[in-house]
């Protein structure tokens, strides 16, 4: 499963590169206004400062929802690095966009999916990824994995290509479940990742190796 970080912050991308376990990068209108980032010339600047961090694909999301609107911002996106995969939130004219940019061969993220036929729908466009939000049915007292499972098996009856592409992750169990059920691709929070690396008994086993050198070296 592919690791990707969920998040505009520069800092928190270079940390997730640096672990060697970064896949590629999610961001959305959200979370660049949550870095202060704003007007065309600095958002486009963002993402390129993104890209020139990661190895991998650098989701940048649409803003408008007319589909010249998206062709037109898509392309200037797409044209900014070839990591750059163009967010298209699950609409009519999206689908459409999708559809557009897969016969351009350019790579699309098909956002905002909650439920299988949405699912269905952008992969039938052409979509490279397809973003189910977990945590955001989750919070809505709908179980955000069985929606997991359900895109798989269907991908799978069919053999479409487009991934899976779990988002709005919230926690480690989330990336777990992710990985069991066989999602492509999971975007998250780095504290997510991080709580992966968590076990009170490593810490334990840690200190009383480190202890029991220092007992025999002294
Ligand atoms: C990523 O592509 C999504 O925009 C993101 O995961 C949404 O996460 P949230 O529900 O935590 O805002």
């Amino acid at each position: 499963m592919k690791f990707f970080i969920d998040t505009a912050n520069l800092a928190e991308i270079q940390e997730a590169q640096d672990m060697g376990i970064l896949d590629g990068v999610t961001t959305n209108p959200s979370l660049m206004a949550k870095e202060g980032i704003a007007g065309t010339d600095r958002v486009m600047a963002h993402y390129k400062a993104i890209c020139d961090i990661v190895d991998g694909d650098v989701s940048a999301e649409v803003i408008s929802t007319d589909f010249e609107g998206m062709v037109r911002e898509g392309e200037l996106l797409a044209a900014l690095d070839p990591k750059i995969v163009v967010k298209i939130p699950m609409i009519k004219e999206g689908v459409k966009a999708i559809r557009y940019f897969s016969d351009q061969g350019i790579k699309t993220n098909c956002t905002l999916i909650f439920s299988a036929g949405q699912a269905l729908l952008a992969a039938k466009a052409g979509a490279t990824y397809v973003s189910p939000f977990i945590g955001r049915l989750d919070d809505i007292s709908t179980d955000g994995m069985a929606l997991i499972e359900s895109i798989r098996l269907i991908f799978d009856n069919y053999g479409f290509e487009t991934e899976i592409l779990a988002a709005s992750v919230r926690h480690s169990m989330h990336i777990i479940q992710c990985a069991e059920i066989g999602a492509d691709v999971m975007t998250g929070p780095l504290s997510a990742i991080h709580a992966l690396l968590k076990h009170p008994l490593t810490d334990i086993g840690l200190e009383k190796f480190l202890a029991d050198h220092k007992k025999a070296n002294s």
